[in-house]
């Protein structure tokens, strides 16, 4: 069976139109109705969106767009999200509803109603409070997958700090960083958390990273796997210990928060240098997750929901935290491996606790493809009714096996575009939209999109150019935390009022958009998205590299794979204990998901005169292709 990640996507192969019972029961019945109101009146229809859910005191103005790219959305408006995700529904019958069921990976699970997870995030937010959290503060969070992640998610947001997630597979180097640059006052964090059979030693990491990290004054830590740790007196508190005393009050008030004061921040890979702080806020990002949520996968208060994604991303944030709650669902979350202990783990939860809705990434499809028919097909999936992807391009190969095997030739699969930045969905279909595979078919209902060649005109249908998105969306980022600068430049600049997305991309004659994949610096692993300077300054950072290029190369099951070319320093010799060495120390400063695929030791690099690695030349030369235009070569 191939698995391939060959790009054998076609505008003219199998098109699946959308089942009439899909169609009936869609939030959204008729696709071009709605597009039609949004494109005459953006504002008006978002005003419509953002009038479903409850705010303190209305906005003044939907859309201010007096300071391009400084967009705000709506203006004067008082809100907060959490509000939304779980105060308005405590006086309705939705506080017996369950919000939340968790499962461990060995098994144990835990549920939460909407009342019972309102209450936890009250008594974390007052202890936030207690400990002397305002406003603004920020505070990072590296937990494992496990519900106090939420909790704390929540609870950040309800009394209006700014919460940074860093994900649980980064290393110390990385969450150093986050730390520094975030200024963060309050950590928190757990003993350890479970992946694979085996314990990720959180704290011991986070200890690590605060012995250069002078802004933390205290670190809360959740108690989960129950090795010993060192808890450094006065600054470690146990997590357990602070929610059983009287500063865990049950009763704490929701922050008023203006629509445009920030909710979080996340990191994410730029084109050069470090991760950067993508911004987001409580009003126009609550708006646009709420909606895209319940349009493109239907959602309903009767669903159960299941988005595979770690919290620490922002398909996390976006669709496993805040969406889910904002549409009032119940919402499935799994700690470990897809394959512990067996290559069924996940299908056997869907069948355990009925999921109806199930998102996942192209890489994951691809991984559990490679195990066969017969662990699907043990359990039974009847109760799937949508299926959805993320991250990258999928190829039509996973799309029909997981159209097939998980969704039984029934289940559409809704294939969403976007991005860390966009907040939200904006290319995706909706259950009313006929599919191709490999396209996440047309821009979503107020978002336009165009695709640019290298003078800014649109390319013909069929051609290849820069994708970019044309009009503002309500949860777009705002800026890059403490880097105004650097958010016009590699956003706004290229194309002056169009946001540029860093992906290719090309549109057929049905107005479908195939994405190709980043044309910048950006490589995506397995659906995680990786720069290839953190890769290169993490490589000469070790004594033996004098230089090094990263690039990315197709690989079956994690679409790209990184491959690294390093010039030794002298007195420094090739071998294999070498490339592990580099390997290991890769894994050390940036996390385990950064570790290179392949390192060839090379004499030299090719370059332009400038200095500039040519990465374009190491791609086309890795795959045995033209190597192009190279005129600009040194030598
Ligand atoms: C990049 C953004 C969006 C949440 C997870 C990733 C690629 C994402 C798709 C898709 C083709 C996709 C793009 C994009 N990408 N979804 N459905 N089809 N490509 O967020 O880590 O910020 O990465 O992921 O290249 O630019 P992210």
């Amino acid at each position: 069976m191939s698995i391939g990640t060959s790009d054998d996507r076609s505008p003219d192969g199998d098109v699946f139109h959308p089942t009439p019972d899909l169609v009936a029961r869609a939030n959204v019945p008729v696709w071009e109705a709605e597009a039609g109101h949004a494109r005459q009146d953006l504002t008006g229809y978002w005003a419509k969106r953002a009038q479903e859910l409850e705010w303190y005191h209305p906005w003044d103005q939907v859309l201010d767009e007096s300071n391009k790219p400084f967009y705000k959305w709506f203006v004067g408006g008082k809100v907060n999200i959490v509000h939304n995700c779980l105060d308005r529904y405590t006086k309705t019958w939705r506080r017996n509803k369950l919000a939340l069921i968790w499962e461990g990976e060995a098994g144990d699970h835990r549920t939460f109603s909407y009342h019972a997870l309102n209450r936890e995030v009250c008594k974390f937010a007052s202890v936030l409070k207690a400990l002397g959290t305002v406003k603004g503060d920020r505070v990072t969070i590296y937990l494992p997958r496990i519900p106090e992640l939420i909790i704390a998610m929540l609870a950040c947001a309800k009394i209006g700090a700014i919460h940074s997630v860093v994900y649980g597979g980064f290393s110390v180097e990385a969450l150093h960083g986050r730390i520094m640059d975030s200024h963060s006052k309050l950590a928190i964090t757990a003993d350890g958390g479970w992946l694979n059979g085996k314990i990720v030693r959180l704290k011991d990491m986070m200890d690590e990273a605060l012995q250069r990290s002078p802004t933390v004054e205290h670190v809360i830590v959740v108690k989960r796997t129950a090795q010993e740790v060192t808890m450094e007196p006065e600054r470690d508190l146990w997590y357990h210990d602070l929610m059983s005393l009287p500063i865990a009050s049950p009763k704490c008030e929701t922050e008023v928060m203006d629509a445009e004061d920030p909710l979080y921040i996340l990191y994410t890979s730029g084109t050069t240098g470090k991760p950067k702080a993508v911004l987001h806020t409580h009003g126009g990002y609550m708006v646009g997750i709420y909606a895209t949520l319940r349009d493109a996968f239907d959602l309903k208060e009767d669903d159960r929901w299941w988005c595979t994604a770690d919290p620490g991303w922002v398909t996390g944030h976006s669709y496993l935290v805040y969406g889910p709650l904002l549409n009032g669902a119940t919402s499935f979350f799994y700690e470990g491996a897809a394959t512990y202990p067996y290559p069924n783990r996940w299908w056997q939860m869907i069948e355990r606790y009925g999921i109806n809705i199930f998102y996942t990434a192209p890489t994951a499809i691809r991984g559990l493809m490679r195990f066969g028919e017969a662990w699907p097909n043990r359990h039974d999936l009847t109760s799937l009714r949508l299926l959805g992807s993320v991250g990258e391009p999928i190829n039509p190969e996973a799309w029909k096996w997981y159209h097939r095997v998980i969704g039984k030739g029934r289940a559409p699969i809704i294939d969403t575009w976007w991005q860390t930045e966009t907040g939200m969905f904006l290319i995706t279909p909706t259950p009313v939209v006929p599919l191709k595979p490999g396209s996440a078919t047309r821009p979503y209902f107020g978002v336009t999109a165009d695709i640019l060649n290298e003078e800014g005109q649109s390319v013909a249908d069929g051609e290849e150019g820069y994708l970019v998105i044309t009009s503002p969306w309500p949860a777009m980022l705002r800026t890059i935390y403490g880097d105004a600068d650097r958010y016009v430049k590699q956003y706004w600049s290229k194309y002056p009022g169009k946001y540029l997305t860093g992906d290719s991309a090309k549109r057929d004659k049905d107005g479908y958009y195939w994405v190709i994949g980043r044309v910048d610096d950006v490589i995506k692993v397995s659906g995680y998205r990786l720069g290839t300077a953190e890769i290169e300054s993490a490589l000469v950072s070790h004594p033996a590299v004098a230089e090094a290029a990263a690039i990315g190369l197709p690989h079956e099951v994690k679409g790209t794979a990184i491959h690294t070319f390093v010039i030794l320093r002298t007195g420094h010799n090739p071998s294999d204990a070498l490339k592990e060495e580099l390997r290991a120390h890769v894994g050390h400063e940036v996390g385990p998901i950064a570790k290179p695929e392949e390192i060839t030791f090379v004499d030299k690099l090719p370059k332009t005169r400038s200095g500039k690695i040519m990465r374009r030349v190491l791609k086309a030369r890795a795959q045995g292709l033209s190597e192009g235009d190279i005129t600009t070569l040194e030598d």
